[in-house]
């Protein structure tokens, strides 16, 4: 009996380093981006980070925007010629709109539930992703080979520029701040990677400024539009939209 309770305690020792092992790769690349956070706040972000169900909403975001800098990064590598360069404009149209909806519809919403809407203003800015939104769909409305390669590609470094500074703000300062908040736990976070998730499913693929980038109108919006986006990349990615 004695020998099989020890047993039991070394295989759940062993678990429990395993899934400790598992969630490093998520906490590794959240944590890079939120470096002026308090250490208190930032190790407790951290801990919020994964969860053993569904990731949370935070490292599922986190995740995206590394994306967003890996496309980026790639479009100025060397050995890119216009098409590969128009291909990966396009792919980060596609992934900032998907991201930027699914936030509106889901994380934003949540934060003002719990601040208000006067403390969100304050905390998520006035902009939000409007000037994000503005300049992306002046790069969607030129092409590498119209307008050539030097003009596409400076729209698009406004446009990362931008995005970069946006990043910044949401990992730094708002998930943080979000976070500390009471209420707002490992479980919640879990609840809330699983509605973003679902939100990115159907959201839309291209930037639509004048939309409404609120809850209930901006669900509808996305769901009314979503479909002419994708009918839209069928016809720009050849009938394989990336999916990534
Ligand atoms: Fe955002
Ligand atoms: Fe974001």
């Amino acid at each position: 009996m004695l020998l099989l309770r020890a047993a039991t305690a070394r295989l759940q020792l062993s678990q429990s380093s395993l899934a400790a092992r598992a969630a490093r790769p998520l906490l590794a690349s959240s944590s890079s981006y939120a470096s002026s956070a308090p250490a208190s706040l930032f190790a407790s972000l951290r801990a919020m980070a994964t969860t053993m169900g569904s990731p949370s909403i935070i490292s599922m975001i986190n995740q995206d925007h590394a994306k967003f800098k890996n496309l980026w990064n790639e479009y100025q590598g060397p050995n890119m010629n216009g098409e590969m360069k128009q291909k990966l404009g396009w792919a980060l149209i596609r992934e900032i709109a998907m991201h930027s909806s699914a936030e509106e519809e889901v994380m934003y919403p949540e934060i003002r539930k719990r601040l208000g809407d006067q403390a969100a203003d304050m905390l998520l800015g006035q902009d939000g992703h409007q000037h994000i939104k503005d300049l992306l769909t002046e790069l969607d409305r030129m092409t590498v080979e119209k307008d050539g390669e030097a003009a596409y590609t400076a729209k698009l470094k406004q446009a990362m520029d931008h995005l970069y500074h946006h990043i910044d703000d949401e990992e730094n300062k708002v998930w943080p701040q979000f976070c500390a908040l009471p209420g707002v736990d490992a479980d919640l976070l879990s609840h809330l990677g699983k509605k973003f998730e679902g939100a990115k499913a159907h959201a839309v693929t291209r930037p639509h400024p004048w939309a409404p980038n609120k809850p209930p109108l901006n669900v509808i919006a996305n769901m009314a539009t979503a479909p002419l986006d994708a009918a839209a990349d069928m016809w720009r990615f050849a009938g394989h939209p990336p999916t990534m």
